[in-house]
């Protein structure tokens, strides 16, 4: 799927950058293709607008912002956040100033982050309960780009097969290759899935998890919100909470913008915020760098024979599947790249026979 190219996606509300990064002037973006810019408006809230001025399409996010409203950096045109021209410098006082404006967006703060959304919302931001929980601190903790899509991160969040392998550096034993299957529940939004993984428990991660056992018990309760936020939500042995909230936003087809957000029920002086940026730094390094090697351009229909299957793959072909559901119900087919394709071979093999019961039982394609 060619993100950029299906035009239901841009109604989903997508985050991009701490809401403090507009402090310091106009910020650029870019979703779904679109470059945007965002900006603080006259009621401090934060707002986005296509980032091209209207009178010779200099870039407004390198302008400045004055009084609430954004000035191009070319000729001094001034908008406010609803994208209306309202000062041309270069006028006598007095004379009207022409009805131009720029395209505004959707755009709001929630949970420290900005958000937007680039048409009719179809589903509001997710919510998420603990932000608003005096028990749990909030910890923005990563802003940075990948070069996958956020199809493949969505697949990789919810794949218990890959631990052992990409993260045989942190917490994962390549000894036990073995993956534990989800209790999965499709629901409105996406799904809910929940697992309890054995994972590696290493010096460097002993304050983390709480407990200086050698190998110890993770409980999932994850979610999956359409089409491309996650909910990471492990518990440690003794209760310890570690919630990470993923928003995977398209920047365009080869790339996607992480933004990170961490809950612990734990303090400071527990597991500090520098300790906890380090850990999951380290471990989300893993997955960047192997989904950065992977082809942006999966496919949703698992009926295209390009990629086989295994059972712990399910999770990945419901959201592929769903996905391909809301595209549909929404007018549109799957638009794919013109890059080769080798299909993979079906012969009599295990993963052959899981594939194939995968695509046509589970995923229900
Ligand atoms: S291009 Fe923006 S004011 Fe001229
Ligand atoms: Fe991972």
């Amino acid at each position: 799927m060619l993100t950029s190219k299906q035009a239901v996606l841009r109604r989903f509300w997508y985050a991009t950058v701490p809401v403090e990064r507009l402090d310091d002037g106009p910020v650029p973006f870019r979703i779904m293709g679109e470059d945007i810019v965002l900006f603080r408006g006259d009621d401090g809230e934060p707002a986005a607008l296509r980032d091209r001025c209207c009178h010779r399409t200099a870039k407004l996010s390198k302008g400045w912002c004055e009084k609430g409203q954004i000035v191009c950096p070319y000729h001094g045109w001034r908008y406010d956040r609803t994208g209306a021209l309202t000062r041309i410098p270069q006028q006598d006082a007095g004379q009207d100033t022409p009805r131009f404006r720029v395209e505004s967006y959707r755009c709001q703060a929630r949970y420290g982050t900005v958000w937007v959304c680039l048409g009719e919302p179809l589903a509001d931001i997710p919510e998420i309960l603990e932000d608003s929980d005096p028990a749990y601190r909030r910890i923005q903790q990563f802003n940075e780009v990948w070069h996958t899509s956020p199809l493949r991160f969505m697949e990789n969040s919810f794949d218990n097969a890959h631990f052992a392998f990409v993260h045989k550096g942190t917490f994962g034993d390549i000894q036990q290759p073995a993956a534990k299957k989800y209790e999965l529940m499709e629901t409105d939004f996406g799904f809910t899935a929940d697992a309890i993984v054995d994972i590696r428990n290493p010096p460097e991660s002993h304050r983390v998890t709480g407990t200086t056992a050698p190998d110890i018990e993770r409980k999932l309760r994850n979610r999956w919100y359409l089409p491309f936020c996650r909910r990471l939500d492990i518990e440690y042995p003794a209760g310890l909470r570690h919630i990470i909230f993923n928003c995977a936003t398209p920047i365009d087809d080869e790339s996607i913008h992480i933004a990170q957000i961490l809950y612990r029920n734990d303090r400071e002086e527990d597991c500090s915020t520098q300790e906890l940026i380090a850990w999951d730094q380290a471990v989300i390094d893993e997955d960047k760098d192997v989904l950065e090697s992977t082809d942006h351009d999966a496919p949703l229909d698992a009926s295209s024979g390009e990629e086989g299957s295994m059972i712990s793959d399910r999770p990945g072909l419901i959201v592929r599947k769903r996905l391909l559901r809301l595209l549909r119900e929404h007018g549109e087919e799957e638009v794919r790249g013109d890059g080769p394709r080798p299909k993979v071979l079906h012969r009599d093999t295990h993963l052959d026979t899981c594939s194939t019961d995968l695509i046509t039982n589970e995923a229900g394609n």
